[in-house]
């Protein structure tokens, strides 16, 4: 028993035994849960990786980069832009910052961001398109800054939006918000998906089922996957450093989809209005901590 470190007599607020110079209090006698071996354990089985506090540092600046460049395109959404011109924004500002746009050449896509305007759900490949007064526009960034993934998206109103446009807009927002919510140590994945689902549908608006939220940070989608739909208490239970997007999409109509020919552009089957918002989420030992943090409105 020789090298047992004797915890009884040591101080809360002593220098730790284990040499690190931390206080005890801050070091050994509370582990952080992200470093317990049965929760690290429990992620590899599932292929998820747990994030050290490095990984972290570098995605929370990918993160900042992704808000920065939502920030520089929010003023440009307006009638007579076109989905190319937000492109080359978003492409010159991240490589300006010594950063990469991770959807350029990413499995054949074409462009360095994506817009999706009105009935487009997802993936909208920049092009000639313009915005007209009324439209709702999702921008969804991701960047590479030092080999870091951040991945966020924001729906714009372009103009003087209808009452459609502003409801689907606002019950997107507060899905997101909603999912937000659950997201603690302990809670799972099916807890977020219920969370979503439930309020979309309360709304009389529909989830889409084929895209879904993704373990992010070393790649560009990593384990586990995140529904914007399920069964609380279901799927993989959440622990503190796993980092994963929440990006529900929801349409005003039917959830179904199509997809275009140029194996990209989702669009709503029914025609109607889709919107999206996602961020980049850290668990924490006690809740959530957004990597690409912005309001989402009551
Ligand atoms: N940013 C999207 C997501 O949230 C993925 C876009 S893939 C691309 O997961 F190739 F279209 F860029
Ligand atoms: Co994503
Ligand atoms: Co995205």
């Amino acid at each position: 028993m020789k090298n047992k470190i004797d915890t009884g007599k040591i101080s809360r607020n002593a220098l730790c035994p284990c040499g690190s110079g931390k206080k005890y209090k801050r070091c050994c006698l509370n582990p952080p849960a992200s470093t317990q071996p049965s929760n690290l354990q429990y992620a590899k089985k599932h292929k998820i990786r747990i994030k050290t506090p490095e990984q972290i540092e570098g995605i929370r600046r990918a993160g900042r980069l992704v808000m920065d460049t939502l920030e520089l395109v929010a003023p440009h959404i307006r009638s007579g832009m076109t989905t190319d011109e937000i492109n080359t924004m978003v492409h010159d500002f991240t490589i300006q910052h010594g950063a990469i746009p991770a959807p350029l050449n990413y499995r054949g896509f074409p462009k360095s961001v994506c817009v999706s305007i009105n009935e487009v759900i997802c993936h909208g490949i920049p092009g000639n398109r313009s915005f007209k007064d009324g439209d709702i526009v999702n921008v969804d960034v991701t960047s590479i800054l030092n080999s870091y993934y951040a991945d966020a998206s924001k729906t714009f109103l372009v103009g003087n939006p209808g009452a459609d446009a502003l409801k689907i807009v606002n019950v997107c927002q507060q899905c997101l918000s909603e999912g937000m919510a659950v997201v603690k140590p302990g809670n799972t994945v099916g807890d977020i998906g219920y969370a979503i689902q439930s309020y979309a549908e309360s709304q009389g608006c529909s989830v889409v089922r084929e895209f879904v939220g993704h373990g992010v940070g070393i790649d560009f989608h990593e384990a586990p996957q995140i529904p914007h739909y399920g069964r609380s208490g279901s799927g993989v239970r959440l622990v503190p450093g796993m980092v994963f997007t929440i990006e529900p999409m929801i349409n005003l109509g039917k959830k179904e989809l199509v997809i275009l020919d140029d194996g990209w552009t989702a669009v709503t089957k029914d025609g109607s209005l889709s919107a999206q918002f996602e961020q980049t989420l850290l668990v924490t030992e006690t809740g959530v901590e957004s990597l690409t943090s912005y309001s989402l409105k009551p």
